[in-house]
């Protein structure tokens, strides 16, 4: 049942191409355009909407604080990303003209029910992005598109993350093309990009030995850092929260221009830092400040692992180890930066002993609030 891997999550590591793959069948038509149709709430609606709230947990959350660039850049609709868990007790400013989109691998997750009915209560359309079919959350949703990434076993989510990064995508270009709003070429060469970016994730896999061998090399460490901006933050979140809940060590995600606000002063002899670097083309700014980070943070003593872009040769002379992805586009590099951060997690827990798929205290389905 686990295909020749020792673990669940090993399994749904590598099935990422295809799950990816499969998010994507039959919702671009030959022309680039995007057919969603299971999202039946009217293009009327979907073009009064002057505001996008996102309520998710967990990964799940991480998924939709990317979601937020995308749609924001891409629709010039405002969206706002917050905890489920957190959501209904502030008293959330919702109304007809909000569309809510909750997040959730089970649909089962009462943290993120609770919010969904509470903002179908003051009049949103909900709109979930879910992986189980048929389960709580699209069922009280008004409507649903559902990630296609198969049963996820592995208590630690992987390949539902990353579908719920295309579904959110092809949500945000979705809206994009119905409101009218940037449908150009910066779109399709978007879509374009998505048809391949499992070829582009398989890539990565291929490549991930050195990963391993870094990670073991770091099973008695007591902390690790991760840094990142634009959308590279929360793929930092997600990298510590995934080391949190496999390795069962001390491990933060910070946006990098933060650093100098607090953070640096955690930098010590040795302290191993993931810094995820963002695409040197385009977006130089951020990259230069990264990098400056980078070198800010290694002459404390920081222990450098550094995950690039292929080409992007800046980074050379200050990354201690070096994890190369292929280039995207800005927006979508969470969907290939975030996989070597799921090896790097999975292969700390082994190299400490845990239990990969079902690590302590923690449950695959939150069905309680
Ligand atoms: C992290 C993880 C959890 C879930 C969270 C939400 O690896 O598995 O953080 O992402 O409990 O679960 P769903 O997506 O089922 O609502």
């Amino acid at each position: 049942e686990k295909g020749g891997y020792d673990y669940f999550m090993l399994k749904e590591i590598a099935e990422q191409p295809k799950a990816v793959a499969d998010t994507l069948l039959g919702r671009i038509d030959g022309s680039g355009r995007l057919t969603l149709d299971e999202v039946r709430i009217p293009d009327a609606v979907l073009r009064a909407a002057d505001k996008v709230v996102i309520i998710a947990c967990g990964t799940a959350f991480h998924a939709g604080l990317i979601a937020k660039y995308a749609i924001e850049h891409w629709t010039r609709i405002p969206c706002e990303v917050e905890l489920a868990s957190e959501f209904r007790y502030r008293d959330p400013i919702l109304g007809q003209k909000t569309l809510v989109i909750a997040i959730s691998q089970s649909g089962e997750t009462m943290d993120t029910l609770m919010a969904l009915r509470h903002a179908r209560e003051q009049g949103a359309k909900v709109l979930a992005v879910c992986n189980t079919n048929g389960s709580t959350i699209p069922r009280e949703s008004d409507a649903v598109l559902y990630t296609h990434a198969g049963p996820e076993v592995a208590v630690a989510s992987t390949k539902a993350f990353l579908t719920q990064l295309v579904a959110c995508y092809l949500l945000a270009l979705y809206l994009g093309q119905v409101r009218g709003t940037k449908w150009g070429d910066e779109i399709h060469a978007v879509v374009r990009e998505l048809a391949r970016i499992g070829d582009e994730v398989e890539r990565v896999l291929e490549t991930m030995e050195p990963v391993r061998a870094l990670a073991r090399s770091l099973a008695h460490k007591d902390t690790v850092l991760f840094l990142g901006r634009h959308v590279g933050y929360p793929v930092a979140l997600e990298g510590a929260l995934k080391l949190k809940e496999l390795a069962y060590m001390h491990a933060e995600g910070f946006a990098a221009g933060e650093l100098k606000h607090g953070p640096i002063a955690l930098i010590e002899e040795d302290l191993p830092v993931v810094v995820v670097v963002p695409s040197p083309k385009g977006r130089s700014v951020l990259h230069d400040k990264i990098v400056s980070n980078i070198q800010e943070i290694r002459a404390r003593g920081a222990r450098t692992i550094v995950i690039a872009e292929e080409g992007d040769e800046a980074v050379v002379p200050y990354a201690d180890h070096l994890i190369r992805i292929p280039a995207t586009p800005t927006l979508l590099q969470p969907l290939v930066s975030t996989v070597p951060l799921q090896v790097f997690a999975c292969e700390l827990a082994t190299a400490r002993g845990n239990e990969v798929d079902q690590p302590r205290n923690l449950a695959k389905s939150v069905t309680v609030e």
